[in-house]
Formats: C-alpha cells, structure tokens, sequence
C-alpha cells in the first residue's frame, strides 16, 4: 500500500508538472493561433479625470453618471464589437477615426469612434473651478485671434449653442490662428485638419437633465464655471 501510495504520489507530481508544462504550451500556442479579433486588446476607456460629482451644480453628477457610464460607455463597446476581425481592430483609436472619415461603408465605425474620441476630449475640457481667466501664454494666443477673452467666449458660445440638432462646438487651431467651428452628430474637426483645442457636447444627452431645453445657459455655465483653459494651452502645443 504504501508503495502503491508513495508510487500514486510521484505520479501525481509528475502529472501536475506535465499538465502544467502542457497548460504552458497550449497558452503559448492559443495565443499563436488565435484569430485577430480575439487576440487584439479591446479598447478601454481612460477614467473621468475627477469625481462624477466634481462638475456639480454646473454639471450634475446624475448627468455626469448617465454621460459618461451609459454613452460614452455604449460608445465604446459598439465600436469594439464592430472592429473585432477587422483591419481596424489593433488600431489606435485617433488612427481608426482619421481612417474611416468620409467612407460611406465604414460610417458606423466612425461614428463610434468619433463619439468615443470626442468624449475623452470633452471630459478633459472641463474642470472643477475652470473658466476664469485662462493662461498668459493662451490669453496672448486668444486676444490675437478673436480681441479678447470674452469676445472668444461669446463667439464660441453662439456657434455652439447655435449648431442644429446634436453635434459639438469647438475651439481650434487652423494655421495659426484660433477659431470656433460646429460639427454635427458625431463629426470632429480632425476630418477637416483643424487641431481641437477644446470641445463642448450638445446633444442633449449633456445637458437635458440639468437644463431641459435651456441650451444656451448650459454652454454659458460651462464656459464661465468649468472650461478648462490649461487643457487648451496644452493642445495648442
Ligand atoms: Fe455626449
């Protein structure tokens, strides 16, 4: 018995050393063989840059909650389902956006990705305590572009507040000079060869809950209260 024991017990050594070595062998080869879309890493979403309450009263945290946890969130797992297998699916996500702008056939991909960018990049233009007056070296860059800090505010409040249905206003960097355009839906001013500097979201995902259909005193609340101007002097690179 108590050879059989001893003899069951080197066994099993052996058989767990073999079972792991193989379990070694057959991760290696799975990883090897498996197909593309499962291999790729899916794209994640990087945190909130502050607490979901951060923004309140201007943004509330149940806005902020639904915003980024349900949209930005939906955003990103269809475009993962939709990339998984193909030529996109180890993309970087600027590189999927840049890729599938103005292809008819590949517009729900962009639409995804486009939503997925321009909410990271919407999140980072806002700040708990923003607005104010922004940087030396940007107020320089704004005055020369537009006259002064509040004549930038207004411009970029009323094309804003201005674009029909849902879509974006945007502050940019087109050859050298600052600028306020629109984009609708999920469209970015990247596809255009504008540089972002800072974006406000209007659909009105953003801000129905807080405002109802009081756009306007949305966008002048964010502008004055939370847009975060270190954030475009950092783009304006
Ligand atoms: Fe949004």
């Amino acid at each position: 018995m108590r050879t059989e024991h001893m003899h069951g017990e080197a066994t099993s050594l052996k058989r767990r050393e073999f079972l792991m070595a193989s379990a070694g062998l057959a991760a290696t080869f799975a990883l090897g063989g498996l197909p593309r879309n499962v291999e790729a890493a899916s794209l994640t979403l990087p945190p909130l840059p502050y607490a979901e309450n951060a923004l309140d009263p201007v943004i509330s945290a149940n806005t902020l909650g639904f915003h980024y946890g349900k949209h930005h969130v939906g955003y990103l797992n269809n475009l993962n389902t939709l990339v998984a297998g193909t030529e996109f699916a180890d993309m970087p996500l600027e590189s999927i956006v840049v890729a599938t702008t103005g292809k008819p056939d590949k517009v729900a991909i962009f639409n995804n990705a486009a939503q997925t960018w321009n909410h990271t990049f919407y999140w980072n233009s806002l700040k708990p305590k923003g607005g104010g007056e922004p940087p030396a070296a940007l107020k320089q860059r704004i005055e020369a572009s537009f006259g002064s800090v509040e004549a930038c505010k207004k411009e970029l409040a009323a094309i804003t507040v201005s674009q029909f249905a849902s879509g974006w206003g945007w502050l940019v960097l087109e050859g050298g000079r600052l600028k306020v355009v629109k984009t609708g839906n999920a469209d970015t001013p990247m596809s255009a060869g504008l540089k972002p500097l800072l974006t406000i979201d209007v659909w009105e995902h953003a801000y129905y809950l807080d405002y109802q259909n009081r756009r306007a005193d949305y966008v002048n609340a964010l502008l004055d209260k939370l847009i975060n101007w270190e954030f475009a002097l950092k783009n304006l690179g």
